[in-house]
């Protein structure tokens, strides 16, 4: 596809990864939104690249759609390029000191990696289907961002683990759902960066 022109959302876009990836496509020439639970964070890269930025919980479904109408709006298109970067880090053993349970960091980390994606993956693609197709009969891409830790999860990182594999794992059946509308899925596996 190409980039120039194109509406993008980048979720997390206020730090890190999120933020290259941002910089990155408005230096392709595409029209740049951020989508982050950080809005002064998302405003700070925003304003650097002329992009908008808007703020959400990716946890909170309904917050997650409002946040993509007010960024379509804000574009002028809904997003054909979505990049998923929004996550937590959080480590923790399954039974920790004096036996106690991690059940919080293992809920809070599945809802915003796992839950988050999938809220952003389903609300950006409902709006993306609607899209005219370009030439190709392609109508958009949405890469999620699982980690190394998918596959080779450290001690203390059951939660984390758990949550990128389901990245990964629904990587396929998305791919599968969405091909006959040329919306592609991908998962990207980072190492430590
Ligand atoms: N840093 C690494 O070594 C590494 C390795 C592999 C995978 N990853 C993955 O890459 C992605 C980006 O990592 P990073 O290191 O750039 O992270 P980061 O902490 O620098 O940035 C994450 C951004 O996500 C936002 N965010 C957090 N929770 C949110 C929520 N509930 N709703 C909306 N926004 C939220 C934060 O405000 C922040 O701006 C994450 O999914 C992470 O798991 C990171």
């Amino acid at each position: 596809m190409l980039i120039e022109g194109q509406s993008v959302l980048v979720t997390g876009g206020g730090s890190g990864l999120g933020a290259a990836t941002a910089r990155h496509f408005a230096g392709e020439g595409a029209k740049v939104a951020i989508l982050d639970f950080d809005l002064g964070r998302a405003q700070a890269v925003a304003g650097e690249i002329g992009g908008v930025a808007v703020q959400a919980d990716v946890g909170d479904a309904a917050a997650v759609g409002a946040a993509l109408d007010e960024a379509s709006r804000q574009l002028g298109s809904a997003p054909r390029i979505v990049v998923n970067c929004a996550g937590v880090g959080l480590a923790a053993r399954i039974v920790g000191r004096e036996g106690k349970l991690s059940f919080d960091v293992f809920e809070k980390t599945l809802r915003v990696n796992l839950f988050g994606t999938f809220n952003v993956m389903s609300h950006a693609a409902r709006r993306m289907m609607e899209l005219e197709a370009l030439e190709n009969g392609e109508r958009g891409v949405i890469v999620n961002t699982a980690s190394v830790a998918f596959e080779d999860g450290q001690l203390g990182q059951a939660a984390y683990a758990a949550s990128k594999g389901g990245i990964a794992a629904m990587c396929l059946p998305a791919a599968r759902e969405f091909a006959r509308y040329g919306i592609r899925v991908m998962a990207i596996a980072p190492g430590l960066f």
